[in-house]
Formats: C-alpha cells, structure tokens, sequence
C-alpha cells in the first residue's frame, strides 16, 4: 500500500520513500490547525527578534525572516495561500512558505526552537484571545439580563421548585439568578486567563536549549506575564485547553439552563414570555406555530460543548510526559467548543434583549396554586407564636379548604380561617396577596423587590468596571 512519494521536506531525510497515504492522512493537521496562522506568524516573528537580539542570528536575517513571515501573513488573509496536506501542519507550512520567499535564510528561524514548544504557544495564544472574547460576550449577556431585571424588578412570577409553583418571585429576581451565574462564569475566564498567562515558547523540543536565548524577551513580546519555569512542563501540558473547556461547558449548561425556561415560559400553556420573531421559526405545515428554536440549539449545543471537554480530557488522561502526537487532537475540540459558545451567547444575548415580557401572565399564575401558603405559616408562627411545624399543619388544613371550596387561599373568608385556627385576624390577608409576600421577603438576597434593585445596582457598578 506504500505509494513512492517524494519524501517529506522537513523530516524525509531518513526515509526513502514519501509516506503512505493513510499516513498521510492521520498525521496531517493542517485541515484545521491552519486557524492558527497568524498566532504561529507572532511567534515566530518574536522568536526571531529575540534569535537577533542575542545575537543567535544576525539582524540581515532577522529582518528577511520578518518581512517573509508578513509577506506570508497577508498571502493567508488574501487567500492566495496555497495549504498543502503533504507538509502536515501550519508550523511546517508558513516554513515552507518561508524558503520560497527568503531561500536559506529561512532554515536560521527554526534555530533554538522546535514545533513542540511553537504549537503549545501557538495554541496558548489562541486560548488566550478566545477567552478574552468570551468575557467580552458574557459581559454583554450580563447587561441584557440587567436591564430586563431592573424592568421587571416587581413583576411578580411564581417560583418553582420540582417545577411546581412553590412561593412568588419576581421575574427581576429570576434574571437576577442567572447574572449571578454568568458573573461567575466571566470570574472563571480570568482565572483561566491568569493561569495560562506564561510562555512555553523556548522550552524547545523537551529539555531546552544551548543556545543563549532570552525566554523572557518572547514571553514579553507576545504579550505573557511571563515563560514558563520547566521546559517538560511547558510542552507536554494542555491543562489550559482543558481549563478553557471546563469554563466553556459550565457556561453552556448555565446557558442551556436560560434555554430550557425560554421553552416553557414560550409555550401557549405558560405564556410568560414572547420571543421576537427575529429569534423564532414557523412550522412548514402548522401555520399557529412559532417555535424557539435558537433556545433549543443553545440547549442542545450544550452537549457538544460538554462533550469535547471529555473529549480532551480522555486525550490528556494517562499521557506520559512529554509530548505525544496525541495532543494534535487538542485543538479541534477546542475550536469547535469556542465557536459554539460564542454563538450561543450571543444567541442568548438577542434572545434576552429581544423577548416580550406578558407581566399579566406571570402575576396570574403567581397567585394560583395557594402560592402564598408560607406566608400564611410564617404569619401564624410571628403573629400567634406558633411553632413552625404546627402553624405548617394548621396552613395544610387552610390549603385542604380552599380546594374544598374551589377557591385560592387568599380567598378564604375570615370566619373560613378562624375556623382552623381562632387567634387568625383580618391581618392574615396582608401576607395572603402575591404581591405583599414577595415585598415581605427582605431577606439579604431574596426576592423583595427593594432588594433585588440593591444587587442591580450593585452589579451595573462592578460590570462597568469589569
Ligand atoms: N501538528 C503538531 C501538533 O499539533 C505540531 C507538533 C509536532 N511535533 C512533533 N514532535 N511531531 O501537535
């Protein structure tokens, strides 16, 4: 099966014959790791710069190595480049490039450097990039879901629990969950940004090199904090990868979690919100039909997104140090995680922005299914100073009535309730309305509407600062 090709350009040196097609095949990586163009051009244009400057090359060279690489930079973005499956990966392809355009002055670049530490720069950079667009997505998400919180700071809606009504909330209250949640996901970017803020490049294959160079001019020069400490370490670790995945696919199951309830909060049957036309879809033959289909793709993306998170993981699990060919496998889950999340923030963003709120919807069915039954308790246990388990038991006799007479709790009649419990006053009714229990919960972080608009100005502060 061996077909006689040429053999390779860079390596081929020992081997007879070109490598067979299906090795060819498995070994290429250029179908996808040529997104990294123009991070493995920075490098290595810095990686020259620093070769020049301690005098490892000379400056004629450097600046040939420069112009070439730029020359290469704008051929990628024009178009005009021609990839080729045989010189397998992005790194031996801008090379290639680089020796028809400079001739032998491009053989100095590689010096002191192998593709070992120039792919986990290359990829490091891209991370880095894609986490810095992420936290510039998610605090748009943020200000989407605050100004809808701050609309609806009073909007009563009930809240559940196993999805059943449970007590009033507001819908303020509701978006205010979800900033909370994504304010968490934007802290997880930075972390992850910080940790991966240092630079593998110069750590060579594995151990090094003898040459004289200045680790910390490159790192400087591509904008890290600092290199790396141990050149193992430097090439054989993916835990940014993996850090920015884990990131990606909590993210995306807060986002599937917003998803979900756009669904249900859409559907005739619940009716609390419409979505704008712009992010919903008709039905081929059920003319009535509007459906959300930008919430389900965020909801089921979720599961790619997870997905290659395990998949990385599964590469990493059991890798002995140091590099391994393995790790190519590191980056099309990673492209294709940050599309995805990209795209579903934004998606989530619109749809946010977008919706109609029905306010008469949520209030209507804040006040069915006895929702304000707690209130009625707590009531009985700070009023009457029952203890909390009986006051549980007399509201269970207050619930058994009102479904008995068809009616909600808080339409009970005064005479109804005194006779369940004789100390209950006219009083009661203060607790009884949706509205009233929500006002009532002034606990730090609950629902009241006064204090829902504490935490949004509280986080429009740190948001405009972040
Ligand atoms: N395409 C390779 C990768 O993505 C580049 C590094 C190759 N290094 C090697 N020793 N074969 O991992």
């Amino acid at each position: 099966m061996s077909d006689k090709k040429t053999s390779n350009q860079m390596w081929g040196g020992r081997f007879a014959s070109g490598p067979a097609a299906i090795m060819e095949a498995i070994n290429a990586s250029i179908s996808f790791d040529r997104k990294l163009y123009a991070q493995d051009i920075r490098g290595s244009i810095a990686h020259s710069e620093m070769l020049a400057q301690t005098g490892i090359i000379s400056a004629a060279d450097q600046e040939k190595i420069a112009h070439g690489l730029n020359t290469i930079l704008k051929e990628i973005e024009a178009g005009t480049f021609e990839f080729s499956t045989k010189l397998e990966d992005i790194h031996m392809n801008v090379e290639a490039r680089l020796a028809d355009l400079i001739g032998p002055a491009a053989g100095r670049l590689h010096t002191a450097r192998s593709r070992n530490d120039q792919v986990a720069v290359d990829l490091r950079l891209w991370v880095k990039d894609e986490c810095f667009r992420v936290a510039e997505a998610l605090k748009g998400l943020i200000r989407a879901l605050l100004d809808r919180a701050e609309e609806h700071a009073a909007t009563v809606m009930p809240g559940f629990t196993h999805m059943q009504a449970a007590q009033p909330v507001t819908f303020g209250h509701h978006c205010m969950a979800y900033v909370e949640m994504f304010s968490r996901d934007l802290s997880r970017v930075r972390d992850a940004i910080e940790r991966m803020d240092e630079s593998p490049l110069g750590a060579a294959a594995l151990a090094g090199t003898s040459f004289p160079i200045d680790r910390h001019q490159t790192a400087r020069a591509l904008g890290f904090r600092e290199p790396m400490r141990n050149s193992l370490d430097s090439v054989s670790d993916r835990d940014f990868a993996l850090e920015f995945l884990s990131l990606a696919a909590i993210c995306a199951t807060h986002l599937s979690r917003l998803a979900e309830e756009i669904i249900i909060w859409s559907t005739p049957q619940f009716g609390f919100i419409r979505l704008s036309d712009g992010f919903s879809t008709g039905s081929s033959i059920m003319p009535q039909k509007k459906n959300p289909d930008a919430a389900e793709l965020v909801r089921g993306k979720t599961g790619r997104v997870n997905g290659h998170l395990v998949g990385l993981l599964t590469v990493m699990k059991g890798m002995p140090l140091t590099y391994g060919k393995d790790m190519q496998e590191d980056k099309e889950s990673v492209f294709d995680a940050a599309e995805t999340l990209d795209l579903m923030l934004a998606a989530m963003t619109g749809m946010v922005s977008d919706m109609t709120v029905n306010t008469a919807a949520m209030k209507k069915a804040a006040g069915s299914g006895h929702a304000t039954a707690t209130d009625l308790a707590d009531w009985l246990v700070r009023t009457l100073g029952l203890p909390f388990r009986e006051a549980h038991h007399v509201t269970g006799r207050a619930v058994a009535l009102a479904e008995e007479n068809k009616v909600g709790l808080e339409r009970l009649s005064l005479e109804d309730l005194q006779s369940i419990n004789p100390g209950i006053t006219s009083d009661i009714f203060s607790v009884l309305a949706v509205q009233n229990s929500v006002k009532s919960r002034t606990s730090f972080g609950g629902t009241a509407p006064s204090e829902v608009r504490k935490q949004i100005r509280a986080w429009k502060r740190r948001i405009a600062k972040a």
